[in-house]
């Protein structure tokens, strides 16, 4: 009950400031773990990037940006943990206001701008505070880095050591350029240094591309090839965008942004399964952009994705969301008569 107040109070209150009291509760450990402790059904237990996840809902880069709150958010029953986007230095981002709730859509803008209080810190927090569970960390460069890969590099031998898997995030709206590497000849650039740097360090951790749903057909017959030929582990699909559908209706629609949440759920699945079709299961999928119950989990599934991430549902379901979905998931595997979550994956695609 008193996380529904909680969770309540915190929907009307400035974005931004919900969040960092968020993020302070969960740091404090006000989380009676009994509450949250829930046994996931066995068929939402799933091998994928040499790991067995226990649930297949993973937290979304951006809510724990410098990786203070990763053990916490395993208590709520997601199966991993994505944390950053980090950048080399600190940086503290975009002007305020830049994060806009559109209830009446379920949907939130950000223009952030990667704040991050910089690699150094989030590495000493990282050592001192072992993951309990899976923790993928997503690392971008700082804004005003001409030469973006040099930042990528420097977060993955910062960071390689750390975690189970690094997401290079070229796709968040509210960097200046950006997006440019998704760009054939710049991301194949980028990818052979990450690689490059990874032999020297004789370092096997995981290595995710995380892209954007802004893309055409070409680019993601571009991308899926080169992927594959750099021997890539896996994609995250898809970060916000910065369409805006007609049939949005909150006030703050038009703010400049990445728009996230259910009116990003269809586009995603969308960039999934063309995805999907492109790698014929080669490499797994994460699949993220308005994740919000177990139908919307198992539409990710059945597109392409062998995993799936939320952020924007946390905000507007609260923290209880992981365990909702899974339950949910768990039923529908059930119902439908899948033996195990494996069975359902791509199953939209044929
Ligand atoms: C406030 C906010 C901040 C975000 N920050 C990041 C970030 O730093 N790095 C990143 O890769 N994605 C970031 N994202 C994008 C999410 O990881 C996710 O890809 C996107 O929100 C779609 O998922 P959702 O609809 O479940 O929120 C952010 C999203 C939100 C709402």
């Amino acid at each position: 009950m008193i996380y529904e107040i909680i969770s309540t109070l915190l929907k009307k209150a400035d974005p931004e400031f919900a969040h960092s009291l968020a993020i302070k509760l969960l740091k404090n450990n006000f989380l009676p773990t009994t509450l949250f402790t829930q046994k996931n059904s066995n068929k939402l237990q799933i091998q994928v990037l040499g790991k067995v996840f226990t649930n297949p809902i993973g937290l979304a880069a951006g809510f724990d940006k410098n990786a203070e709150v990763y053990n916490s958010i395993f208590k709520l029953g997601f199966g991993f943990v994505e944390v950053g986007t980090v950048t080399p230095l600190a940086q503290s981002g975009n002007l305020k206001p830049r994060v806009f709730r559109l209830n009446e859509d379920k949907a939130i803008i950000n223009r952030l701008g990667f704040p991050s209080v910089g690699l150094d810190k989030v590495k000493k927090t990282i050592e001192n505070n072992k993951p309990n569970g899976i923790l993928g960390i997503n690392i971008g460069p700082n804004k005003d880095t001409e030469y973006k890969i040099k930042d990528y590099i420097t977060c993955f031998e910062n960071f390689c050591n750390l975690c189970d898997y690094i997401c290079i995030n070229i796709s968040s709206p509210n960097t200046p350029n950006l997006r440019d590497l998704h760009a054939k000849d710049k991301i194949e650039e980028l990818l052979k240094n990450i690689k490059l740097k990874q032999r020297e360090l004789n370092n096997s951790t995981k290595i995710l591309l995380k892209i954007s749903p802004d893309i055409n057909d070409t680019t993601i017959s571009e991308l899926a090839d080169i992927v594959l030929n750099e021997n890539i582990d896996g994609l995250v699909l898809t970060n916000t965008t910065i369409s805006r559908s007609d049939l949005l209706k909150s006030s703050h629609k038009s703010e400049v942004g990445g728009l996230s949440g259910l009116p990003l759920e269809d586009n995603s699945n969308q960039i999934i399964k063309k995805f999907f079709k492109k790698l014929q299961n080669k490499i797994p999928i994460i699949g993220v952009g308005g994740v919000h119950d177990g139908p919307s989990a198992l539409a990710k599934i059945k597109s392409g994705a062998s995993l799936v991430q939320l952020y924007t549902s946390l905000v507007y379901e609260g923290p209880l969301v992981a365990n909702r979905i899974n339950n949910e998931l768990g039923k529908l595997l059930e119902a439908e008569g899948y033996l195990s979550l494996k069975d359902a994956i791509g199953k939209d695609c044929i």
